[in-house]
């Protein structure tokens, strides 16, 4: 069954309690009765529970963590575990960012730890791969996605109920203005879909959202959830701001 679309935002290093507090007195979605898209928001820790507090109850908007740390508990001055998130009322956490990866040199070996830590306390992973433009040009986007996907799927392997979702975010896209097109989008979705039939089972692989993520907008949200194999979108710098995070989610209401 093909999953419910997914908007979901990214807020990264930004909005403090009181920022969030007035982003949502203005995201009030108006979606009409029936099925909406799953909204979801990854605020900074300090503003988790603001966001938990502010948000709408009609249409639900879930909110997750943009890091965890693999222990449980322990001396590991500040870094967030998963059981600690989990119960501070987040329900996903993002994993494998690029900024992670490139910024905090994160490997594949962190991020099957991760998801393993998510699993274990109850966290949704969002789990990101991508190339760069490096990469793309030496012609090497599906063995660098595949190996990423391919990297953490045994995190998954004793839980084959074990919900979560991929995005798959090209490096050059990010914060840029670049976006992949619908077609680079697909063509790499596509990749990624094949890989979780053949690891997962067909049920899984389609039931597994992927989402797109990489300078999106409300002006090229519409092309790119329409695109096939793209469930939703991961949105960064657009979604900071609550109209243009509203009008990307309207995007996806055909589609719902
Ligand atoms: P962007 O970020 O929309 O600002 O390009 C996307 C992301 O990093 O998730």
């Amino acid at each position: 069954m093909k999953p419910r679309p997914v908007i979901a935002g990214n807020w990264k290093m930004n909005m403090n309690p009181q920022e969030v507090r007035e982003f949502f007195r203005s995201f009030r979605p108006d979606f009409p009765p029936g099925p909406n898209p799953e909204l979801l928001l990854f605020p900074p820790f300090v503003s988790l529970a603001a966001a938990l507090e502010a948000r709408p109850w009609e249409p639900q908007v879930e909110v997750g963590v943009q890091n965890i740390f693999w222990e449980d508990s322990g001396a590991f001055t500040g870094e967030v575990s998963a059981p600690l998130a989990r119960a501070s009322g987040a329900t996903h956490v993002l994993i494998g960012h690029s900024e992670r990866r490139h910024v905090f040199g994160e490997e594949n070996e962190d991020v099957v730890r991760k998801v393993g830590a998510a699993l274990k306390a109850g966290l949704v992973p969002v789990v990101c791969v991508g190339e760069t433009l490096a990469e793309r040009r030496a012609d090497r986007l599906r063995e660098v996605i595949l190996g990423q996907l391919d990297a953490f799927l045994p995190a998954l392997s004793g839980d084959t109920d074990a919900a979560f979702l991929l995005a798959y975010e090209p490096v050059w896209a990010i914060g840029t203005g670049e976006t992949a097109t619908p077609e680079d989008a697909s063509q790499a979705h596509g990749m990624l879909r094949s890989r979780l039939r053949e690891k997962l089972g067909d049920a899984r692989a389609d039931a597994t959202p992927i989402l797109y993520g990489g300078s999106v907008k409300p002006d090229n949200a519409a092309e790119l959830l329409r695109a096939p194999d793209v469930n939703g979108v991961l949105v960064g710098g657009a979604s900071l701001d609550p109209a243009s995070f509203l009008a990307i989610a309207r995007a996806a209401l055909p589609l719902t």
